[in-house]
């Protein structure tokens, strides 16, 4: 099967904006790590749901269309930083035809949950 390639906007921390092409299926942190977007810190646990540091803020009618929100998603998501109404973890967002053309904003700070731990290793 031939997967559709979708559009996908962000709005990185400076406001520029980053369009890039996407596969159906692959997580928005996938996008991320693979086209090398520059977003700061993003992803930094990889999709473990360990860093919140993939927190994006989605348009109202978007977020409404995406799945619901899983126990374990929304509680890493508290943890996040500047949380609005319409925040998701990148890394659980997988990508679908629909969201063709969409734009992500990426919240001005973020919160690695394991900076404390992973600081030594800077
Ligand atoms: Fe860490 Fe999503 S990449 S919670």
């Amino acid at each position: 099967k031939v997967r559709e390639k979708v559009t996908i906007h962000f709005i990185n921390q400076d406001g520029e904006k980053i369009t890039t092409s996407a596969s159906e299926g692959e997580t928005l942190l996938d996008i991320v790590l693979n086209k090398n977007l520059d977003i700061n810190g993003f992803g930094a646990c990889e999709g473990t749901l360990a860093c919140s540091t993939c927190h994006l803020i989605f348009d109202e009618d978007v977020f409404k269309k995406m799945g619901p929100v899983l126990d374990e998603e929304m509680d890493m998501l508290d943890l996040s930083y500047g949380l609005t109404d319409t925040s998701r973890l990148g890394c659980q967002i997988c990508v679908q035809k629909w969201m063709d053309g969409i734009v992500i904003r990426v919240p001005q700070e973020m919160n690695d949950m394991r900076r404390k731990k992973e600081s030594a290793r800077k």
